[in-house]
């Protein structure tokens, strides 16, 4: 370890400073198909800072999904590491995966899956039931997401009567009510209209402004890609192009 009051390795120190939330570093993927291997992911190099607002976008079939499935700890490279918010997710037990998932990573996905028979407000409480809250802490925190989201005055009604947009909120607010560090989406807009598109990525960028979290979308939408401030493309599992929309701001028309 270098002293840190040495002018001569100020520099380096800077360098070591920057925090990075998720590291991925040579990551590769592969799936057994019949007789062989598929690599979905092909030495995958990424790295993500706090707080930001970016998406891999590419064809069906590029590794959206497997790669957002690595960050989120659901799955584990073949190779490489992938190191979230400092773990290294293929040295994590079962418990210690869970635990980083329930704690500091939310989940949005392209199909919606609340439990019809539980109301807006149990469906987002559902996410925190795993954690030390009392039931009036969970009030308060599951009111404070669907404010968030819009869907305060209609907490006590069951999911069924929501549109796809409110459905999509819904999913929001419990992914955020535990005010997880990373936010993963997978194609959040794929089955919305673009009005509702529109609703649900200003309420995200509303979001990772006032609470700094750090989301990645996966699309190939472009409504979405308009509010991204980084854009990653992925092309048969590789990185073709990493790029950082930097003078624009996020919020489209504002
Ligand atoms: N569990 C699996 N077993 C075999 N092949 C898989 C599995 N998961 C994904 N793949 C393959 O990996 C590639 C990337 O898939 P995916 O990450 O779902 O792409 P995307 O989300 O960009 O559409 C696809 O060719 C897909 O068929
Ligand atoms: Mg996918």
């Amino acid at each position: 370890m270098q002293d840190r009051d040495s002018g001569s390795c100020w520099f380096t120190i800077i360098k070591m400073e920057k925090e990075y939330i998720i590291e991925l570093k040579n990551v590769v993927k592969r799936f057994p198909v019949g007789d062989g291997l598929f690599t979905a992911l092909n030495q995958i190099d990424l790295r993500f800072e706090k707080g930001e607002f970016s998406g891999l976008v590419g064809p069906s079939g590029s590794g959206k999904t497997t790669l957002l499935n690595i960050i989120g700890s659901l799955d584990s490279p073949t190779e490489g590491n992938a190191l979230v918010l400092g773990k290294d997710i293929s040295k994590l037990t079962h418990k210690e995966s869970a635990l980083l998932r329930n704690h500091h990573i939310g989940f949005i996905f392209q199909v919606v899956n609340l439990l019809p028979v539980y109301t807006i407000f149990e469906n987002v409480e559902f996410a925190l039931l795993l954690q030390k809250y009392t039931a009036s802490e969970r009030k308060k925190a599951v009111m404070e997401a669907l404010e968030w989201v819009g869907l305060e005055k209609i907490a006590d009604k069951k999911p069924d009567k929501l549109s796809g947009g409110e459905g999509q909120r819904v999913a929001i607010a419990r992914a955020m009510v535990k005010r997880p560090e990373i936010l993963l989406a997978d194609e959040p807009t794929a089955n919305l209209d673009a009005a509702n598109a529109h609703a649900i990525l200003q309420t995200m960028v509303k979001l990772n402004q006032e609470l700094n979290t750090t989301f990645i979308f996966s699309t190939h939408d472009e409504k979405v890609m308009k509010y991204l401030n980084r854009i990653i493309h992925l092309r048969d599992g590789k990185v073709e192009s990493d790029d950082l929309i930097k003078s624009k701001e996020n919020v489209p028309g504002t």
